[in-house]
């Protein structure tokens, strides 16, 4: 199993630098600064209190189009579910902002219930 496994990181990092050989025409650009403008991509969440906690907190890790992907949910399945965030995945959300997104979730995501 092992050997499979050395193989396996061997074969794809041989691959990986046939694809992208040291090029030497990039060689000396070291005092050239290059920028790229990355493309903005508006978060398509429902404007509500709380929103600007959602956008900063809950798509630290996956795209905030999770929300608006799911079903509408109760009330009660909203705070499992940012529960599950923090605690399943490490979330890095405390109490208090915990309360304001399940509000935002249920208000604007939920069944009414
Ligand atoms: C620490 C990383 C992390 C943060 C922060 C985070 N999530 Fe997630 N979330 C995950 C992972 C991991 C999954 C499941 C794996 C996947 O499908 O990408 C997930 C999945 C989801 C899903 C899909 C349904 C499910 O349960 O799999 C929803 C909805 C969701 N997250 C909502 C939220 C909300 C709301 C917040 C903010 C309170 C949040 N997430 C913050 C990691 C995170």
């Amino acid at each position: 199993m092992k050997k499979i496994i050395v193989f396996t990181i061997l074969a794809a990092t041989a691959t990986l630098l046939a694809q992208h050989p040291a090029s030497p025409a990039h060689a000396g650009e070291t005092d050239t600064v290059h920028s790229i403008t990355l493309p903005e991509i508006p978060p398509t969440l429902k404007d509500g209190p709380g929103k600007d906690k959602v956008i900063t907190l809950c798509a630290i890790c996956h795209t905030p189009d999770y929300i608006p992907m799911q079903p509408r949910l109760p009330a009660k399945t909203w705070d499992a579910e940012v529960h599950k965030m923090i605690k399943a995945f490490g979330a890095p959300i405390n109490e208090e902002d915990a309360k304001v997104i399940i509000n935002y979730l249920t208000t604007e995501y939920g069944t009414g219930k």
